[in-house]
């Protein structure tokens, strides 16, 4: 089996990582927002390979990004999850796939987002962390019911 189906078979486009997580099927574009949830703007020296508009037979372009020596937590998947909905995570470890999961819409994402209505309770002083239902198309505040459809990354607190 080619170990790159997905792309060209003569050549591989990204290198293999040793040990980290490999986030295949990305929508087409939405490579540098997955980076963005993950917090990586390269300033931390962290090791990451971006594919973009790759051709994909599942897709029919993709993004694919491979981080090294980092396995994401759940809430960083639930996040990713509403812009990369058919995303595959692989965990890598000794250049091995060990896992593999399609990421889940959450219904609910509890403290990631923060809600964009500064008149938001969750936005001011009072202790309340922010909380958004997951809709087909977007997220909804709990507290105060705006709805974001576009730019779902750029709510991330970071
Ligand atoms: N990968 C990697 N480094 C490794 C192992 C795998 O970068 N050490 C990448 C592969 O290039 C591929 C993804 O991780 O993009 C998933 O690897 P694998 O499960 O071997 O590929 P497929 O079977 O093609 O995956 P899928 O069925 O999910 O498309
Ligand atoms: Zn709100």
């Amino acid at each position: 089996m080619s170990d790159d189906r997905d792309g060209d078979e003569h050549e591989l486009r990204v290198s293999k990582i040793r040990n980290g997580t490999v986030i295949d099927h990305v929508r087409g574009g939405q490579a540098l927002n997955v980076l963005a949830i993950l917090g990586i703007d390269g300033s931390q020296g962290e090791e990451v390979s971006v594919g973009m508009n790759v051709p994909s037979d599942r897709l029919a372009r993709k993004d694919i990004v491979k981080v090294e020596g980092r396995e994401l937590s759940q809430d960083e998947v639930d996040v990713l999850s509403l812009i990369a909905p058919d995303a595959t995570i692989n965990i890598v470890r000794d250049y091995e796939v060990v896992e593999k999961h399609r990421v889940e819409r959450p219904e609910i994402v509890e403290g990631v987002l923060s809600c964009p209505n500064t008149g938001c309770i969750t936005t001011g002083d009072e202790p309340v962390s922010s909380r958004f239902e997951v809709l087909d198309d977007g997220v909804r505040c709990t507290y105060c019911g705006t709805i974001v459809r576009e730019e779902i990354a750029s709510l991330i607190d970071t």
